[in-house]
C-alpha cells in the first residue's frame, strides 16, 4: 500500500514536473512553446534529433528525451494515396489518375481520409510502442513534380504535367492531411515533394539518384516551382529536397532553393526533410562533397533540418556528423538550434506535448476507418470521377452517357484534344493533363524525332531522349 502510495505520489510529481514545462503550457502560443522546448536540448540532444529522421534502424525514430518526458518519434511516413506501407489501409487511386478528376473536392477529401487513417494508425502504433518507418504523423505527400518525359519511372505519382492543376491539386491534398486551418491541431503534417526540378528528362537515363537537371530560370520559375508556391502557401508543415542537382547544385545542398526560394520568398517557416539518402547520394552519385562531415554542414547550412537515410549501417547517417562539426566548432550550437524549431513546432501542432482529451485526433481508432464503408466508397468515387474521356470521335458514345459536369470540361479546354506521345508505352497518359504549352514546347525542342521505336520493358531505359517527342495531332 505504502509502496502504491509513493508510487502516485511520484507519478503526481513526474506529471507535475511535466506540466511546469513552459512547452506543455497549453495557453502559450505555439512558437513559444517551441522556443522552451528546443532551448532545453542539449547539443548532443539536437544532433539526434536533426539526424533521426527515419529510414531503416539506423535512420530513426527521432530518440526520446526522458529527462523532459519526451518520447520518440518517426518522421517517415508515406501518404501519397491512402495510409501506404503501414498494413492495411484503404487504397484510393493512383496520383495521376486522382489529378484525372479535375476536382479539388475529391483530391481533399482522400486527403482527409487518408489523414484519418494515417492519425488512427499511429494512435494504434503508440500504444503498442511501435516506432518503427510508417508509424508517423507527418506524410511525405503530395508529389508535385511535373510529368515532363514520358518515361520518368515516377510519373504516376504525380499530378500531371500542369504547375497550375499540380499546384491547386497539391494544396487541397494538402488542406485534407492537415485539416482546417482554424483547427487548434494538425491531423496529420503534409509535406510537399521533391523539391525541385526532380522530373527528368534532363541527363536521361541517369540514376535519378544523382542526374543534374540543366534548368534555365525562366523554366525554373514557370514550371518547377510555382506548385510548390501553392503547396507552401496552402500551409504544408514539410517540403522535401530532391535527388537530383539542380544546374550542379545538389537540391538538398542548394542554399539558393532551400533558403532564398522557400523561406525568404514564401516565408515558409515549416522544415526540410532529405529525401531517403540524399545527404548521402550528393557524396556517392553528385560527388559534390569528399565526405559525410562537408555534407552534414553544407546540407545544414543550405536549410536542411532532418536528415531521412538510407543508411544501411550503424552511424553511417550524414547528419550524424553534425556532433563533429560542433565539436570541431564548424558550425554553432544556434545553429543546430535553429534546424530543431521548426520540427518541434510540427510535434506541436500534432498534439503530442499536450493532454490527449484537448485533442480529437487522439482517440481517433483504426477499426473506425482502414477500409471503413464510407473509405471505400470515396475510393471508388475518386476512381470513376478519374476516367477520362479524350474524344467522343465520331459520336461513339450514346447520347447521355457522359455525365460529367461542365466545370471538369473547363479544364481541358486548355489542352488540344489530341496532343499525346507517340509511343505505345505512353499513349496511355490522356491528353487532359497535357496542356497545349507541352506540344508548344516540345517542338520548338532542339531535339527531333528520328524513329519512333516502340519500347518494350527492356529497351525503355536505354532509348534516348532525343527519339521520343510529343507529337500534336489534329
Ligand atoms: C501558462 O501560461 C499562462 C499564460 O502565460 C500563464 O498565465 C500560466 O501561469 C501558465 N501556467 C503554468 C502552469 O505555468
Ligand atoms: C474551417 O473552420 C471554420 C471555422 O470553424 C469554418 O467556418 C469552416 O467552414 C471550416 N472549413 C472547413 C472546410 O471545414
Ligand atoms: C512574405 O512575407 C512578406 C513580409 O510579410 C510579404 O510582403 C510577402 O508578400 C510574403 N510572401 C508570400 C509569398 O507570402
Ligand atoms: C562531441 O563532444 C561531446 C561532449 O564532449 C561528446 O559527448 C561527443 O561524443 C563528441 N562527439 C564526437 C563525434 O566526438
Amino acid at each position: 500500500m505504502l509502496r502504491l502510495l509513493l508510487l502516485l505520489l511520484s507519478l503526481a510529481a513526474a506529471c507535475q514536473a511535466d506540466e511546469d514545462f513552459p512547452f506543455r503550457n497549453v495557453s502559450l502560443p505555439w512558437p513559444d512553446r517551441a522556443d522552451d522546448l528546443v532551448g532545453r536540448l542539449t547539443a548532443q540532444e539536437l544532433v539526434q534529433q536533426l539526424a533521426k529522421g527515419g529510414g531503416g534502424p539506423f535512420g530513426g525514430p527521432a530518440p526520446a528525451i526522458a529527462r523532459l518526458g519526451i518520447g520518440p518519434y518517426q518522421w517517415n511516413t508515406e501518404c501519397l494515396r491512402g495510409a501506404v506501407k503501414s498494413g492495411q489501409a484503404t487504397s484510393f487511386p493512383q496520383a495521376v489518375g486522382l489529378a484525372a478528376t479535375f476536382d479539388t473536392d475529391i483530391l481533399s477529401q482522400v486527403g482527409r481520409a487518408t489523414g484519418l487513417e494515417v492519425r488512427a494508425k499511429h494512435n494504434d502504433f503508440v500504444a503498442k510502442g511501435d516506432y518503427g518507418d510508417h508509424t508517423g504523423l507527418t506524410c511525405f505527400a503530395p508529389v508535385i513534380n511535373i510529368l515532363r518525359h514520358p518515361l520518368w519511372g515516377r510519373n504516376q505519382e504525380t499530378y500531371g504535367e500542369d504547375p497550375h492543376l499540380s499546384g491547386v491539386l497539391g494544396a487541397a491534398y494538402v488542406g485534407g492531411l492537415q485539416g482546417n486551418a482554424t483547427d487548434r491541431y494538425l491531423l496529420t503534417g503534409a509535406g510537399c515533394k521533391h523539391f525541385a526540378a526532380y522530373d527528368g528528362p534532363d541527363s536521361y537515363p541517369e540514376s535519378r539518384f544523382g542526374f543534374n537537371a540543366l534548368v534555365s530560370q525562366q523554366d525554373l520559375e514557370q514550371t518547377f516551382l510555382p506548385q510548390f508556391r501553392r503547396c507552401v502557401q496552402a500551409g504544408s508543415v514539410s517540403v522535401m529536397c530532391s535527388y537530383n542537382a539542380i544546374n550542379g547544385v545538389p537540391a538538398c545542398a542548394n542554399a539558393q532553393l532551400l533558403r532564398e526560394v522557400l523561406r525568404e520568398r514564401w516565408n515558409f517557416t515549416g522544415y526540410v526533410v532529405s529525401d531517403a539518402g540524399a545527404l548521402e547520394f550528393a557524396i556517392l552519385f553528385h560527388k559534390y562533397f569528399a565526405d559525410r562531415l562537408s555534407s552534414a554542414i553544407g546540407s545544414l547550412r543550405a536549410g536542411v533540418n532532418l536528415d531521412l537515410s538510407a543508411c544501411p549501417y550503424e552511424s553511417c547517417v550524414v547528419f550524424e556528423q553534425l556532433s563533429v562539426a560542433l565539436n570541431t566548432s564548424r558550425i554553432s550550437e544556434a545553429e543546430l538550434r535553429a534546424a530543431a524549431w521548426p520540427l518541434f513546432l510540427a510535434r506541436l501542432r500534432l498534439g503530442e506535448f499536450d493532454p490527449p482529451a484537448l485533442n480529437p485526433y487522439s482517440s481517433l481508432r483504426p477499426d473506425q476507418f482502414i477500409q471503413s464503408a464510407a473509405h471505400r466508397a470515396l475510393s471508388l468515387t475518386a476512381a470513376q470521377t478519374s476516367l477520362v474521356l479524350l474524344k467522343n470521335l465520331g459520336g461513339f458514345l450514346p447520347d447521355g452517357l457522359i455525365k460529367r459536369p461542365a466545370s471538369a470540361w473547363a479544364w481541358s479546354a486548355r489542352c488540344p484534344t489530341t496532343c499525346r506521345w507517340s509511343t505505345a508505352t505512353t499513349r496511355r497518359i490522356g491528353c487532359r493533363s497535357l496542356s497545349s504549352r507541352c506540344c508548344r514546347r516540345s517542338r520548338s525542342d532542339s531535339v527531333l524525332i528520328k524513329s519512333v521505336t516502340r519500347p518494350t520493358a527492356q529497351t525503355a531505359e536505354s532509348i534516348a531522349l532525343d527519339r521520343i517527342r510529343p507529337r500534336c495531332l489534329r
